[in-house]
């Protein structure tokens, strides 16, 4: 027997009523704020994630799934591409292409499948949903303003509350700027130099090519050590510390609540200044519901203009985690079943079911074939509020059995009043 691939899995009704139920709340929130919805290919060159992401990074060293296509044109040699492992750098890239800086502040919002070879288990998986949402544009359109990034982390603490998920906590860091992070980065080499010999073979690499990466090992014989290294809070320059302070300011304003980290970095090489973390208690090992940042060089360093940027991305599959209502709560039952009772009904019940559909009502049909005790039972498993009986005698008289299956109550309504009828319940 084939099976869904190791870290994939298949989402089925009625759990997909929660995705769904999530997907048109963020949507509405998103409305709210003025951002719009973006779509990217699902895979891209290589080379962008490298350039984005970071070569020394986990993803893009480790987990992403990488293939040498060789779909070009002849003479063409074979292009390397890789599934999306995030969202920011195809967004971003798509803002040179297009030249997006002409529409001023760009605020886009995706929803989508991203991809990562990390070892399976509860809450992380090797194809997993995103919902992003990056601001980017121009200096002059405010892209830089620590506005912004409050402005972002009041919309993720609204969203959250909406979605009925309320023990979130803020983890909150600046990272700086390039200089302020070479500094750092010397610091780091320097306070690990005596250290890594007890450290793991990644940290040894990352200690020599980008220590700061040394924040991303989960060995837990290197936590106590990663616990004595000096912290990047230190090593913010002027501009950066006030910029942080300011984002501060505006959260208190708003009042959404914060807990500053400063170790925090992140695990993607291309943030600058804000980075930030939602984490959740009840979601285990894999606790970080979502995360993001400011990434102001990405643009430049992909080939663009200077856009500064910043952005966030919840992982869906551990926010429906999160999500304490059962699918039920949000699935929407059919109002009415419709029983076509005896030979020739299928094709009246069908232009009823016609019609009821077109008023928005949720209709279930049946089949001439079934007897009344099994429309019944079908009706009761599906949980249809009515059941509607489309029988010789009914379509001779034009007026249907229509009972109640809550309260057991029995009627007979006029085929005009039908749709009138089951809307006002529904
Ligand atoms: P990230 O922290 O790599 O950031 O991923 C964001 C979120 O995606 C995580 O907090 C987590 O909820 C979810 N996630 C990541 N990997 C997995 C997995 N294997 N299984 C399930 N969920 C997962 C980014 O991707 C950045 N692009 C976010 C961003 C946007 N920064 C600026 N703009």
């Amino acid at each position: 027997m084939i099976k869904a691939i190791r870290g994939t899995r298949d989402l089925l009704p009625p759990e997909t009523a929660l995705w769904n139920f999530v997907d048109e709340t963020v949507r509405d929130v998103f409305r709210a704020y003025n951002f719009q919805e973006i779509r990217t290919p699902i895979f891209e060159e290589t080379q962008l994630f490298a350039r984005s992401v970071g070569e020394e990074t986990d993803i893009v060293a480790k987990e992403m799934y990488t293939w040498e296509d060789r779909t070009r044109r002849e003479g063409e040699s074979a292009q390397s591409l890789t599934l999306r492992p995030e969202n920011t750098a195809g967004v971003v890239r798509a803002y040179i292409e297009h030249k997006l800086w002409e529409r001023g502040l760009n605020k886009l919002y995706y929803i989508g499948p991203q991809f990562r070879r990390e070892r399976p288990q509860k809450g992380r998986y090797r194809q997993f949903y995103q919902i992003g949402a990056e601001a980017i544009g121009p200096e002059s359109a405010g892209s830089e303003s620590p506005a912004r990034d409050a402005e972002i982390l009041e919309l993720l603490a609204s969203l959250l509350n909406r979605l009925g998920i309320e023990e979130w906590r803020l983890q909150l860091n600046s990272i700086g700027c390039p200089a302020d992070r070479a500094r750092y980065a010397e610091a780091l080499r320097k306070a690990l130099a005596p250290l890594t010999m007890k450290m793991c073979a990644d940290c040894q690499r990352r200690a020599v090519h980008n220590p700061l990466r040394v924040f991303d090992c989960k060995v837990p014989s290197d936590q106590p050590l990663i616990e004595t290294l000096p912290r990047i809070s230190q090593y913010l320059d002027e501009p950066c510390r006030k910029h942080f302070e300011q984002v501060q300011e505006i959260l208190r304003a708003v009042e959404v609540p914060f807990t500053l980290n400063d170790r925090l970095v992140r695990g993607l090489d291309y943030y600058t200044r804000t980075a930030f973390e939602f984490t959740h208690g009840s979601l285990g090992a894999q606790n970080a519901i979502l995360g993001g940042g400011r990434y102001d060089g990405l643009s430049e360093s992909l080939g663009g203009p200077k856009a500064p940027g910043i952005g966030f991305a919840i992982g869906e599959d551990r926010l429906v985690l999160a999500l304490k209502r059962p699918a039920e709560a949000v699935l929407r039952k059919p109002d009415v079943y419709i029983a076509p009772l005896g030979a020739g009904m299928d094709r009246e019940a069908a232009r009823l079911a016609r019609e009821l559909r077109g008023h928005s009502i949720v209709a279930e049909l049946g089949d001439e074939t079934f007897r009344l005790k099994k429309s019944f039972e079908i009706a009761a498993k599906l949980g249809a509020r009515y059941i509607l009986i489309v029988g010789e005698n009914e379509v001779k008289s034009g007026a249907f059995a229509l009972k109640n299956l809550e309260s057991g109550e029995q009627v007979s309504v006029p085929r005009s009043e039908l749709p009138a009828r089951l809307e006002a319940t529904s």
